[in-house]
């Protein structure tokens, strides 16, 4: 019998792509897209072809951002961007905004993503370190009651989910200052309750659509602080002020990611998918922690991301032959970040269940043959 795995390659020719992003986008929005390339709306062109400023595409960016507020149940009193420059450049435009110069802004370090968001800040902020879980090579949270907040620090910067570490933040954080999350690679994965967050972005590259655009949500009330003298361009005042049209937005992944937040919310939206995500992230769990140390996750089990799970084979001598193995298998994208090495699957909103069982019985067969 062929594996369905190969199967399924050979009716689709797509694999399944464990890739941490940009990642696998759902099939349904690449075949609208496909079928709407050429002649979008009736228009006589691709959505990539015409101007931002014209009624349809207000209208698909007044869906988009409508279609998020429903997904993420964001409150009116947020302001929803969405920008360029990826989760990177908002690590920048944080402090330039929020916080004035001189003035200090906490950061808690959970992983590889809050050490870059720390780089990305410190020209412009003293960056405190609340807590660090370096030490442990960031295989578990700081416990809370060795975080070292500050009562004047501008906002406290967190890592929702490292994408590389796999170390998520569960529970709600308790601070005296408006607390500002990188969701990148665990936004609507779960409900999450948006008035937590004074300030929440995410590159769109993993469960939002594709890279290239970037989504920003923010208390209104925190636009009106003074910041720190920059151009129009890196306010997101001035972006707010002008729905994202400050300059020409990225029209394309604009429209993808509306495709991408319909076909969400058409799935049951985030409570459908934050029960899916914790189920299959805990079988393949169970199934590195059955391993009998063939395989290992060196995360606590309370903060193992659902999103994006690191493992290690016992032999890194195997890595190179269980990769070829998986390619053969139609399974894609499972090396492991250079910063940490091994195999990493993420598990994204757009990642079909059949992967994940694909992966688990592709990995007791390996282990078999190769215990
Ligand atoms: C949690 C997290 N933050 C930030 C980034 C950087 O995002 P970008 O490449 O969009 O700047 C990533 C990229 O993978 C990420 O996973």
């Amino acid at each position: 019998m062929r594996h369905p795995i190969a199967v399924f390659a050979t009716m689709s020719h797509r694999v399944f792509n464990f890739s941490a992003g940009p990642a696998t986008l759902p099939e349904p929005v690449l075949r609208q897209a496909q079928a709407e390339m050429l002649d979008w709306h009736g228009l006589g062109a691709s959505v990539a072809e015409i101007s931002h400023r014209s009624a349809p595409f207000i209208e698909l960016a007044a869906q988009a951002e409508a279609d998020l507020r429903q997904l993420l149940t964001i409150p009116d009193d947020y302001a929803v961007l969405f920008l360029q420059g990826g989760a990177t450049q908002q690590q920048a435009l944080i402090p330039l905004n929020f916080a004035v110069p001189g003035q200090a802004a906490d950061y808690l370090v959970t992983g590889h993503w809050s050490q870059t968001a720390i780089r990305q800040a410190q020209p412009y902020v003293e960056a405190r370190i609340v807590a660090s879980g370096q030490a442990g090579g960031f295989r578990d949270v700081p416990a809370r009651a060795d975080w070292r907040l500050s009562p004047d620090a501008a906002y406290l910067h967190v890592t929702a989910n490292e994408t590389i570490h796999g170390v998520e933040l569960r529970g709600r954080i308790e601070a005296d200052v408006p607390v500002f999350a990188d969701f990148s690679s665990s936004i609507a994965s779960e409900p999450v309750d948006i008035r937590d967050y004074g300030l929440v972005y995410a590159g769109a590259q993993k469960n939002l659509g594709p890279s290239g655009i970037t989504v920003v949500i923010v208390r209104r009330e925190l636009l009106e602080r003074a910041g720190q003298p920059r151009a129009d361009i890196l306010n997101y005042a001035s972006h707010a002020a002008r729905d994202s049209m400050l300059n020409t937005p990225a029209t394309f992944n604009w429209y993808l990611l509306g495709l991408c937040l319909r076909w969400m919310l058409d799935e049951g939206g985030v409570q459908a998918f934050g029960t899916r995500n914790a189920a299959r992230a805990a079988r393949l769990y169970a199934a590195i922690d059955g391993s009998h140390g063939f395989y290992r996750n060196e995360v606590a089990p309370a903060v193992r991301s659902r999103m994006n799970v690191p493992f290690f084979l016992h032999d890194p001598a195997l890595d190179a032959e269980f990769l070829r193995q998986a390619g053969e298998r139609g399974l894609m994208g499972l090396k492991g970040h250079k910063v940490v090495g091994g195999m990493r699957a993420s598990l994204y909103n757009a990642l079909p269940d059949a992967a994940v069982d694909a992966l688990i019985d592709f990995m007791q067969a390996f282990r078999q043959d190769h215990g």
